[in-house]
């Protein structure tokens, strides 16, 4: 079953009516339950536009969004408030963490949300600290951990209400590579242990090639789409290939990292 289905999405930036930028043009996604995709393409080619829409947080000027099967675009503000809370995760990034909880407190934040009893939120915590290793950062600030130790925190807490869908973009943009590493190792954990489902947008090859799948675009549109064989480092080669392929700029990707 698809979790996710976008049908000819399209957005066009305006100002007071006045076309600003077409930022997206007639492009398809479908991501099945279980999978772990990625969105690739060069600087201003339209990912985080593409996520912002499939997020709910702005609405496409064409096209058709379906997440699990309901139309976020057709429910009042109230009801799509909800709708993302409860079938959404997000991973940002710059972490998106309240300084003034600590780390547990961060995590369990969309239960607390949902009101649900502490006894269940522990019970709900616990094989997801069990599979990230966080246990001896529960009880720290956020000020107090690591970049990584921050984004898995926030992977634990995208994922704790068992969200139909975890969106991510540029989660290891602000990583230094052995904790992109750790990172992208966290997010894998969750996608193949608990079947996460993962929608990640992302510059960077070695971020990408945890994925299954990779989807690419450019200026906006529809450009190609690779598979990953069994084999990690040989779906990183290929990665790089179809980037020298599509062109454009890259600006800050660390393209020796592997
Ligand atoms: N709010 C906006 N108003 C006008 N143009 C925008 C706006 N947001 C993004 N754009 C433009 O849309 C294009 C795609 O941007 P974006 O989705 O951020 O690309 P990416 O995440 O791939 O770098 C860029 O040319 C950008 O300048
Ligand atoms: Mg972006």
């Amino acid at each position: 079953m698809s979790v996710l289905s976008a049908q000819g999405i399209g957005k066009v930036y305006s100002s007071k009516g006045n076309v600003v930028y077409k930022a997206l043009e007639d492009i398809d996604l479908q991501v099945e339950a279980g999978e772990f995709v990625g969105v690739m393409g060069p600087s201003g080619s339209g990912k985080t536009t593409l996520l912002n829409l499939l997020s709910t947080i702005d609405r496409p000027t064409s096209g058709r969004i379906e997440i699990n099967g309901i139309d976020p675009t057709k429910l009042t503000d109230n009801k799509l408030a909800l709708f993302r809370r409860r079938e959404l995760g997000f991973v940002f990034q710059d972490f998106n963490l309240l300084d003034t909880l600590s780390i547990k407190e961060n995590i369990i934040l969309p239960l607390v949300m949902e009101g649900m009893a502490p006894k269940i939120i522990e019970q709900k915590l616990k094989p997801i600290v069990d599979l990230l290793s966080i246990e001896g950062i529960l009880g720290k600030r956020t000020y107090e951990v690591s970049g990584g130790q921050k984004q898995r925190a926030a992977i634990a807490r995208a994922i704790i209400h068992q969200p139909s869908l975890v969106l991510a973009d540029e989660l290891t943009g602000n990583l230094d590579s052995k904790s992109a590493k750790d990172v992208m190792d966290s997010l894998k954990e969750m996608n193949e242990r608990l079947k996460a489902t993962v929608l990640m947008v992302t510059h960077d090859p070695f971020s990408a090639s945890y994925c299954q799948r990779i989807v690419f675009i450019k200026d906006g549109r529809f450009f190609s789409e690779i598979r990953r064989g069994s084999n990690r480092q040989a779906f990183f080669q290929q990665i790089l290939d179809a980037l020298s392929v599509l062109g454009g700029n890259f600006d800050d990707v660390p393209f020796a990292r592997t």
